[in-house]
């Protein structure tokens, strides 16, 4: 809390608004009563507004710091698996080691779908994007569990959050399958999380699949440097989703949809296209250029961030992680990666990135990584929504299980003012 208050001058009148202190991070002016007075604040974008009150994940954008309650990212990153970080995400703190046995097992036991989903895969094209796949039977699963969705009820959210992890790497692995026309491959209780994820990807029933423990450590790392980050688009979508009462399963799809944009998590397949049309180094100042433009709508994807003005921490522990998996698969000398660090080094030499801030993100190397470990670009965003489902029911959770209210924004409106039906 802080004593400090808010003054307002609106014409003749001086409003004071209280003002509140978090643990980190700006304080906030609650402007909650300016209604009263008869005016809106007005921020198109969200760039200046705090739209809740949270304890999950705190970014400082100008250190390029990211905690995940209280962890460093870069910590985790290092020293735990995606389970744990997802244990320790929704509840709070880091699990105990029978704490954290016991939830590994409970998330293998809720790996399978319910058999009837296998239709919902069929009614779609082949050439469908995955994206739409996922956001379409991740909606449906709300269609299975009438019997757990009391969003009041404090163990339904808790076997949710257990379906709805266990249960997307299943989807997200079917999604592909789909697309080329293989046979679904179903969990298996002998691998970790990723080796499982992997295992559906590429495994064949005619053959036992025997995951690579680079790529499966890789994976997992994936999985955890996509959990969460605090407020950002889709999070927000979830959030406002969740405040109408919508159930869980509704508002993890309504997250995937916001996700799905270039602009968002659409972007790191979007790294890849851009790479594949750059095709040469001796492009990239063409691509530059483009992008520094304002009348050209090209951008420099993976790069910027609305928090992040310094390095995404992410990002660095990305580039680290691509390294290995290039090495380990003897590809370090592939062209795209090649394009990727001399378009990274002019970008960040840059004075047109330099002023603006404009760092490489998460979404800059992860590409990479995942095309290296044979994953197609359209399901990049898939498995960006897979990890992000954790992120997304926390936030969820952490809203629902206080006190809320149903979003609802106001407007700056230019419109017509009344005018008259013509008569006849
Ligand atoms: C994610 O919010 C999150 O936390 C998201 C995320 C998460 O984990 O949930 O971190 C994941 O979405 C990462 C971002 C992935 N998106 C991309 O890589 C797409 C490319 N980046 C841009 O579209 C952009 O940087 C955004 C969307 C990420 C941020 O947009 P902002 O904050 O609205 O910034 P802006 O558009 O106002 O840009 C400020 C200036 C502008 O120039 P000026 O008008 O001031 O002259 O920087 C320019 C922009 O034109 N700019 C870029 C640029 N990004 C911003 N110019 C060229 N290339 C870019 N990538």
């Amino acid at each position: 809390m802080t004593d400090e208050k808010a003054t307002l001058s609106v014409g003749d009148k001086s409003i004071e608004l209280p003002m509140y202190s978090g643990s980190a991070g700006p304080d906030v002016i609650d402007v909650r009563s300016l209604v009263q007075e008869g005016v809106f604040t007005y921020d198109p974008g969200f760039v200046s507004t705090a739209a809740c009150e949270s304890k999950i994940t705190y970014i400082d954008g100008a250190n390029g710091v990211l905690l995940h309650r209280g962890y460093k990212i870069e910590d985790l990153a290092e020293n735990s698996d995606y389970l744990e970080v997802c244990y320790l995400l929704l509840n709070g703190e880091l699990p105990t080691a029978e704490e954290n046995q016991k939830f590994h097992q409970t998330i293998k036991n809720h790996t399978m779908l319910h058999d009837q989903m296998r239709n919902f895969f069929q009614g779609f094209r082949r050439d469908a994007h995955p994206m739409a796949i996922m956001c379409g039977v991740v909606g449906a699963l709300s269609a299975f569990y009438h019997d757990s969705m009391d969003v009041a009820d404090e163990h339904e959210r808790e076997i949710t959050a257990h379906r709805l992890v266990a249960k997307m790497p299943t989807i997200a692995a079917w999604c592909y399958k789909y697309s080329i026309g293989q046979p679904f491959m179903y969990p298996r209780n002998d691998l970790s999380y990723a080796e499982n994820f992997l295992q559906m990807m590429f495994g064949v029933p005619c053959e036992e699949y025997k995951p690579n423990p680079v790529l499966a450590k890789a994976m997992d790392k994936i999985f955890i440097l996509h959990a969460d980050h605090e407020q950002n688009a889709s999070t927000s979508t979830v959030r406002l989703a969740g405040s109408t009462g919508a159930n869980p399963y509704a508002c993890i799809a309504s997250g995937i949809a916001a996700l799905w944009g270039p602009a968002h998590g659409g972007a790191n397949e979007a790294v890849l296209d851009m790479l594949a049309e750059i095709g040469d180094e001796s492009n990239i100042e063409k691509y530059i250029a483009k992008a520094k433009d304002k009348d050209d709508p090209f951008r420099l994807m993976g790069f910027g961030h609305r928090v992040y003005k310094n390095f995404d921490p992410r990002a660095k522990v990305m580039a680290e992680t691509a390294h290995e998996v290039l090495s380990e698969l003897g590809l370090e000398n592939d062209p795209l990666l090649k394009i990727a660090q001399r378009l990274e080094k002019i970008a960040l030499e840059d004075e047109y990135f330099v002023q603006r801030k404009l760092y490489p993100n998460v979404d800059f190397y992860s590409g990479l990584i995942l095309k290296a470990i044979g994953i197609p670009t359209s399901m990049f965003t898939v498995i960006f929504a897979l990890s992000r489902t954790i992120g997304w029911f926390s936030h969820w959770n952490e809203m629902v299980s206080g006190n809320y209210r149903i979003g609802r924004p106001r407007q700056l409106y230019t419109g017509p003012t009344t005018r008259e039906y013509p008569t006849k």
